[in-house]
């Protein structure tokens, strides 16, 4: 394949620092010059990840510098502890804590600014799939951050392609589902920019798991994973990892 492939682990709220031992202690196994390994566990777990030499991200970020916003997190201290990228608009932190486009566009910005590298996560609904809109939702998130910040600002980015029916459900998109759209989002940033569209890591999301993540990660436009789930039982993950290679 052309692009490095891709496997993050997104632990959502589950973890403790015996799994980050563990996964760190599996992933050995891995070829890291074949696949880049990352995993997003909560937030208290990322100096733990980091003592263990795994490549890290946050699950979110905040849209502003550092101040009086109780709660949120500082893209600038994520990168002094030496977190490398960031997830934004996961699917949940769009549904359940309401981010907008224009947020997530903010948490994509502020992130960069501060070296990391977002891993912008974009995908319809099952009803917006059954109404056809599957192109046109995944096309509005990504013109998001287009709009405010270029087509180049992709460069230093990740697109995580998660439809929200295949989350967390055991549903997951067939290869070609997941390839169609995949295609979708290449030839929609190819038509503004084909260095930067042909450069990007498009990751798919969703069910994924150790008996269909090789087929997944066999299509041409597909790069890898971003894996909910299955990353938090240290064997699965690592034989996803491998499927990669
Ligand atoms: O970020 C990961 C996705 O939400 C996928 O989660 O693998 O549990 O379906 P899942």
């Amino acid at each position: 394949k052309l692009r490095k492939q891709m496997v993050a682990g997104n632990w959502k709220m589950n973890g403790s620092v015996e799994l980050v031992n563990q996964i760190a202690n599996a992933i050995s196994a891995v070829e890291l010059d074949k696949v880049d390994v990352v995993v997003f566990p909560p937030y208290p777990l990322l100096n733990n990840a980091l003592q263990n030499e795994l490549v890290v991200g946050a699950q979110s970020v905040s849209e502003h510098e550092a101040g009086a916003y109780t709660g949120e997190i500082d893209a600038q201290l994520l990168a002094e502890l030496g977190c490398k990228y960031t997830l934004v608009g996961h699917s949940e932190r769009r549904s359940i804590y309401g981010e907008s486009d224009e947020v997530v566009a903010s948490k994509f910005q502020r992130a960069q600014c501060q070296g990391l590298i977002p891993v912008l996560c974009v995908g319809e609904s099952e009803q917006e799939r059954e109404q056809n809109l599957t192109e046109s939702v995944v096309s509005r998130q990504i013109d998001a951050v287009i709009n405010k910040l270029g087509v180049v600002s992709l460069v230093k980015s990740v697109i995580a392609y998660e439809p929200v029916w295949a989350i967390g459900t055991g549903k997951t998109a067939t290869p070609e589902q997941a390839q169609q759209v995949h295609k979708f989002i290449r030839d929609k940033i190819a038509s503004l920019d084909d260095a930067v569209s042909q450069s990007l890591i498009l990751l798919y999301g969703g069910s994924v798991n150790e008996k269909n993540s090789e087929l997944l990660f066999a299509q041409p436009d597909i790069d890898g994973g971003l894996v909910g789930g299955a990353s938090l039982n240290p064997d699965s993950f690592v034989n996803i990892c491998k499927s990669a290679q």
